[in-house]
């Protein structure tokens, strides 16, 4: 595949400090870019930041910030704003799985937060910073979900019906694929490209501490983060990606983009979603100005 150049590029990894993250930054900085990670843990951090700087980065920046909050988004947009004002890659792969409902410190359900609207709200808040760059790519880790599944936009939250993980976890794919379905819709005309790279198991150095069973099956079944991250870099490195613009690749191992449209995906769900995600995070002080081109047209953030 022709790639394009990277030297003087930028790219940010939220959820980069490990895992499937870290691989994909590792091979960017390989091609001498610039790279920015985003994680909790300081000292995972540190680390994930000398490994990227001595695969070859120009420039590398870690930010600790918690995206599932609001407030971290808005820490996060910070930290990313004051390392480059154009970025040429976003890279989503921020997960915590907790086989209990848990809530995020803004009250959501844990895989809804993190896995979705932390998405949602760090690519509306920096699409601005992305066009700037003249060809961003928003690029999303995410898991093939069951086809038909639609999420249930009057309990998101697992309020109503009974939680459990995995229909938790696909309720936040198949609202990532919305998503990413209506942002090529609303940002057509912007040089900006959003896609989800699906992966499958993968033996990440946290999957390998979950409980006995999931270790068992990870370490017959599952594959290096490396091969899980090979989509992801070539979304990023692609001469052009505007044919992967609002897909999804499935299969891990091939480079085959599936149009999120011809999945038939209701046009006004995505749009009612996108409108309801909008107002969550409004309740909770943050705000998003129009876009306007070359930069600086991202979120008016006003942390909680
Ligand atoms: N691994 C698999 O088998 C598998 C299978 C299907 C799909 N996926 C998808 O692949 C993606 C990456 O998974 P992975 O296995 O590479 O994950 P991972 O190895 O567990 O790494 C997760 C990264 O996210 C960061 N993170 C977690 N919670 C965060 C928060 N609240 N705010 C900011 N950063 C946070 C972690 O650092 P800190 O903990 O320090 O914050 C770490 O850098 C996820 O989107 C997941 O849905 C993975």
């Amino acid at each position: 595949m022709k790639e394009r150049g990277l030297q003087d590029a930028s790219f940010v990894f939220v959820g980069g400090s490990a895992g499937i993250g870290l691989a994909a930054a590792r091979e960017i900085a390989r091609r001498g870019a610039s790279v920015l990670l985003v994680g909790r843990d300081r000292a995972r951090g540190e680390a994930a930041a000398r490994a990227v700087r001595e695969a070859g980065a120009r420039e590398v920046a870690w930010v600790s910030a918690d995206v599932s909050s609001a407030a971290g988004v808005a820490q996060a947009v910070e930290g990313i704003r004051a390392f480059r004002r154009a970025i040429h890659g976003l890279v989503h792969s921020a997960m915590t799985v907790s086989f209990r409902r848990a809530t995020t410190a803004d009250g959501f359900e844990l895989a809804f937060g993190l896995q979705y609207l932390a998405r949602y709200a760090l690519n509306r808040a920096l699409v601005g910073e992305l066009a700037a760059s003249g060809d961003g790519r928003i690029v999303h880790v995410g898991a093939k979900a069951p086809s038909g599944l639609v999420p249930d936009l009057e309990d998101l939250q697992f309020e109503r019906r009974r939680w459990s993980l995995l229909p938790a976890l696909m309720s936040s794919q198949v609202l990532g694929y919305l998503h990413v379905q209506e942002a090529a819709e609303r940002w057509q005309g912007l040089p900006v490209t959003a896609s989800i790279a699906c992966v499958g198991m993968t033996k990440t150095e946290n999957a390998m501490k979950g409980p006995w069973w999931v270790r068992a099956v990870y370490s017959l079944a599952a594959v290096r983060p490396e091969q899980s991250a090979e989509n992801v870099v070539r979304l990023l490195t692609a001469a052009d990606a505007r044919h992967a613009h609002g897909a999804v690749l499935f299969d891990p191992r091939r480079f085959n983009p599936t149009p999120l449209s011809s999945l038939s995906y209701d046009a006004a769900l995505a749009r009612r979603t996108w409108e309801l995600s909008e107002g969550l995070l409004r309740e909770r002080g943050l705000s998003f100005a129009p876009i306007r081109q070359g930069g600086d047209a991202g979120a008016a953030l006003t942390p909680p």
